[in-house]
C-alpha cells in the first residue's frame, strides 16, 4: 500500500512503513484470534450478524445462498446451521486442514477484491473484520490502497437486487473525524465515508451500530480512544428501476 497514495486520497496515516506488520502466511492455529476472549468485537459481531440474519435474510421456507468473506468459523458455523441456508467462505488464506476436512459447508480460496463468483448469485454476504484489512498485505493478498472500495464493488455485484450486506467492517471513528489507516494493521472507517462508498457500487446501509470494546492492541500502536469502536453495517443491494 503507499502512504502518499492514501494521503492524497484524504487519509490520516498513522503508521509508517517501519510499523509495518509482517503477518503474512500467519498459520490459522498460530493467530492470535484462536485465543480470544469471551467477549470481544468477533463476538460483539457474531450476534450482530445473526440479529440481522433472521431479520432481513433467514426464511424457513426459502433457501437463501450466503457468501461469507473472512468470518470467523464460529459466526459460518452459526449462520449455516438453518437448513435452508447453502453458505460458502472464502477467505485468501486457506483453513487448517482439519478445519477444511471438518467443514460442513464449501470453502474457497480467493480474494475479496475479485470474487470467483458471477453476478446475483447470493441472496446475502456477511463478512466480520474483513474490509478493513483487505489489500493492506497483512493476511498475504495483494497490495492495494483501495482494495475496500473494490471488496464493496465486488460484493455488490454478486448480490441479487435486494439482496443483503451484513459486516462488521473493523474499528470506527465518529463522522466529523477523517478515515484513517494504521500502516499495515488495518484502516479506521467514519459511517458517513462508508455510506458514501457504499452508495457509490449500489449498495444502500439501512443499519448502523458501533460496539465499544476492549482491544489492548489498539492501545499498542498509538490508535486514539475512539479506535476502541467496532462498526457494523447491515446495506441493501439497490433494486433497479
Ligand atoms: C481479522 S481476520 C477476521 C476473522 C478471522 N477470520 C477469524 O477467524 O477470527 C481478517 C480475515 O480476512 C481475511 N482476508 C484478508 N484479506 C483478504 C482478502 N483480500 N480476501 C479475502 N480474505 C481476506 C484474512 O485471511 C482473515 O481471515
Amino acid at each position: 500500500m503507499h502512504i502518499a497514495e492514501l494521503r492524497m486520497r484524504g487519509w490520516h496515516v498513522l503508521g509508517t512503513d517501519e510499523r509495518w506488520v509482517d503477518e503474512s502466511r500467519i498459520p490459522w492455529a498460530a493467530s492470535p484470534h484462536r485465543r480470544r476472549p469471551v467477549m470481544n468485537h468477533y463476538t460483539a459481531a457474531i450476534f450482530y450478524t445473526l440479529s440481522m440474519f433472521r431479520r432481513y435474510v433467514l426464511d424457513p421456507y426459502r433457501a437463501v445462498r450466503v457468501l461469507d468473506i473472512g468470518s470467523s468459523l464460529e459466526q459460518n458455523l452459526a449462520v449455516n446451521a438453518a437448513d435452508s441456508v447453502t453458505l460458502t467462505m472464502l477467505d485468501v488464506r486457506l483453513l487448517p486442514q482439519m478445519a477444511m476436512a471438518m467443514l460442513p459447508f464449501t470453502f474457497v480460496q480467493g480474494s475479496a477484491m475479485a470474487l470467483p463468483f458471477s453476478d446475483a448469485s447470493f441472496d446475502a454476504v456477511t463478512s466480520t473484520c474483513v474490509l478493513c484489512h483487505v489489500g493492506d498485505g497483512r493476511y498475504d493478498d495483494t497490495l492495494d490502497a483501495s482494495g475496500d472500495i473494490q471488496m464493496l464493488r465486488e460484493i455488490a455485484r454478486v448480490l441479487i437486487p435486494g439482496g443483503h450486506l451484513i459486516a462488521m467492517v473493523g474499528p470506527i471513528l465518529p463522522d466529523t473525524d477523517p478515515p484513517t489507516v494504521i500502516y499495515n494493521i488495518h484502516r479506521m472507517y467514519t459511517f458517513g465515508w462508508l455510506r458514501e462508498q457504499c452508495a457509490a457500487v449500489g449498495l444502500e446501509i439501512i443499519d448502523t451500530v458501533t460496539y465499544g470494546v476492549r482491544e489492548e492492541a489498539m492501545a499498542e500502536v498509538g490508535a486514539s480512544a475512539e479506535a476502541r469502536y467496532y462498526g457494523c453495517i447491515t446495506a441493501r443491494r439497490v433494486v433497479p428501476n
